[in-house]
């Protein structure tokens, strides 16, 4: 399975994958990482794995739907199985999006429908939540609101910072991201309509 992976700074949950997929008897690999930023250090870390890489810088075109054309470009060019964002940070058009659909997966971290958008970490602690968490899903249009397929839960401590929070919430990003991933590589998991699939039974 030939995978995409779309990054916009530090990268790593692209780690984890790049981790994953040299793996023996890994069901997937990362054909190419394309960061939005030219300075994302995710790109260092594809490099460092032997993974090419591209940036689309979103300052060089004048609109979103530009933009996305673009990044559709480099991306088909590599034809590839799934399409995962990790840690990109950009708005996605609805074309685009469509034209993913059912194999385009984002990772947020806040147990969803929770707390989409931004600052969820912090949004929790406010909240006075005792747990807080990550959850993989399909992307669809709705920001942050496509359908779950695999969500990990941690505790929140008493004395917990957004920064302590979103670094327990970390490690499980690293666990579960690749799990999706592999799912959807062997052909597990789908996406019917607004609902997901896991070996054949509805989520
Ligand atoms: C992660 O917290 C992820 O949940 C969110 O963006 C962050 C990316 O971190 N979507 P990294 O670049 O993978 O380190």
């Amino acid at each position: 399975c030939k995978v995409v992976v779309l990054i916009s700074g530090s990268g790593s949950n692209l780690q984890a994958l790049l981790d994953a997929s040299a793996e023996a008897g890994a069901s997937f690999s990362v054909c190419t990482v394309i960061s939005n930023k030219p300075e994302a250090f995710g790109l260092i870390r594809a490099a460092e794995a032997g993974v090419p890489t591209s940036v689309v810088n979103h300052r060089n075109f004048s609109s979103r739907e530009s933009f996305d054309q673009a990044l559709i470009a480099e991306i088909d060019q590599q034809q590839p199985d799934l399409v995962v964002l990790a840690g990109f940070m950009r708005i996605l058009t609805p074309e685009f999006v469509r034209h993913y659909r059912g194999r385009l997966l984002n990772i947020h971290p806040s147990l969803l429908p929770k707390y989409q958008g931004l600052h969820t970490h912090q949004r929790a602690l406010e909240a006075g939540d005792n747990k807080h968490g990550v959850t993989v899903h399909f992307v669809t249009e709705e920001l942050d609101g496509g359908p779950a397929i695999v969500q990990a839960i941690v505790p929140i401590k008493e004395g917990d910072t957004p920064e302590s929070l979103a670094k327990r919430v970390q490690v499980q990003e690293h666990v579960i991201y690749p799990m999706a991933v592999t799912w959807f590589a062997q052909k597990r998991l789908k996406m019917l309509e607004d609902r997901t699939q896991l070996d054949g039974e509805l989520l």
